[in-house]
């Protein structure tokens, strides 16, 4: 299958990338840069063993996305692009709809265009909101708690109208719970700019001696160690995640919520342990006070995944905090 991913030099689409490839298929990515390099596709064509078209462009270009869809003759998108930080969302609103709806509407019509029905798209569990029980499970009632997740859960919305007034129409919604790691080769993954808001590339920086210790965010909540519980999923098999879904959508109509997750949750003080050993280097942290809009623990039932997808998160936390490990040693990519 010829698969456009926009947002394809990303965190979670240059994984993607790397599965899809395994798998046979032909990938286009598309991307605007803004958070991410163009270094990434050489380093994924190394990866792969193939070349990987690049398009540069912004999903709010309906035109050019069109031309691209029709140049690459695409079959399927998986549709990762937008922007994702919670603090920042909350400041700039506006970006976060122009970025997250704007652009999915934008490709909806490119896609329109191009006769195309079959979409998989990059959801979060942050559209559960405050978790009224555990685990998630695609039943549990959806509420956000900030642009960022509405933006998301406000796209959710929109494919589901779109899968309702056309029978052909073939959407995935995945609900990711927490993607850390990297793919095991060290030379694609998340380096992120600035201090990361993200619990596990700052852990790799303490260990790294980059930062001095790491603030624990909370150590009196009603969890085993009183710190937060989360579900962390290696990205690669979050990867495998949206290649599993594109072949379910071969053989299935319709819109479709999936969770990726564990289904087994990690508190941060069992993540800075595993994080330890794996390294060989220790963590320093301090308790600090909790993080406005963290919940005490999150995780999810993997069970639909599980039945439609044929699809299950193997890799272990080790292997999760070990990859991380290798790419915060090797060479700075963005
Ligand atoms: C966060 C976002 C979520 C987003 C996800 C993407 C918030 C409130 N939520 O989820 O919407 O989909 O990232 O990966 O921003 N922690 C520390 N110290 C740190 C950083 C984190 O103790 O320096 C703790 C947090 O309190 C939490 C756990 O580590 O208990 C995980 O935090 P994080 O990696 O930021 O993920 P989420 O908060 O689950």
């Amino acid at each position: 299958m010829n698969v456009l991913l926009t947002g394809g030099t990303g965190y979670i689409g240059s994984h993607a990338a790397v599965a899809l490839v395994e798998l046979g298929h032909q990938v286009v990515l598309y991307d605007n840069l803004t958070n991410s390099s163009e270094a990434v596709v050489e380093k994924l064509e190394q990866v792969a063993d193939q070349r990987m078209p690049f398009v540069k462009g912004d999903v709010r270009d309906t035109k050019f996305l069109i031309d691209a869809l029709g140049d690459y003759s695409i079959d399927a998108v998986i549709h990762l692009a937008g922007l994702k930080a919670v603090s920042d969302s909350i400041k700039k609103p506006v970006d976060y709809y122009a970025n997250n709806v704007q652009g999915t509407i934008s490709l909806l019509q490119a896609m329109r265009a191009q006769q195309l029905k079959t979409l998989v798209f990059s959801s979060s569990a942050t559209v559960y909101g405050h978790p009224r029980y555990l685990p998630l499970d695609e039943s549990h009632p959806t509420c956000a708690t900030n642009p960022y997740g509405r933006s998301k859960l406000q796209i959710e919305e929109m494919l589901r109208d779109v899968a309702a007034s056309d029978p052909q129409s073939r959407i995935v919604c995945l609900r990711y719970f927490n993607p850390v790691g990297a793919h095991e080769g060290g030379l694609i993954g998340e380096k992120p700019n600035g201090v990361p808001s993200n619990l596990m590339p700052f852990i790799a920086q303490v260990a790294a001696g980059k930062r001095t210790e790491l603030s624990v965010f909370g150590g009196d909540y009603p969890t085993p160690d009183g710190t937060g519980v989360r579900d962390y999923i290696h990205v690669m098999d979050l990867a495998e995640g949206h290649a599993a879904a594109l072949s379910f959508l071969s053989q299935n109509v319709g819109w479709h919520a999936i969770n990726l997750g564990k289904g087994k949750g990690y508190s941060v003080l069992e993540l800075v342990r595993v994080f330890e050993k794996a390294s060989g280097h220790q963590v320093p942290y301090t308790l600090v006070a909790r993080r406005a809009g963290d919940v005490a623990a999150c995780y999810s039932n993997p069970e639909k995944a599980f039945k439609l997808l044929n699809w299950a998160a193997k890799r272990t936390v080790e292997e999760m905090c070990a990859s991380t490990w290798r790419l915060q040693q090797s060479v700075e990519i963005k």
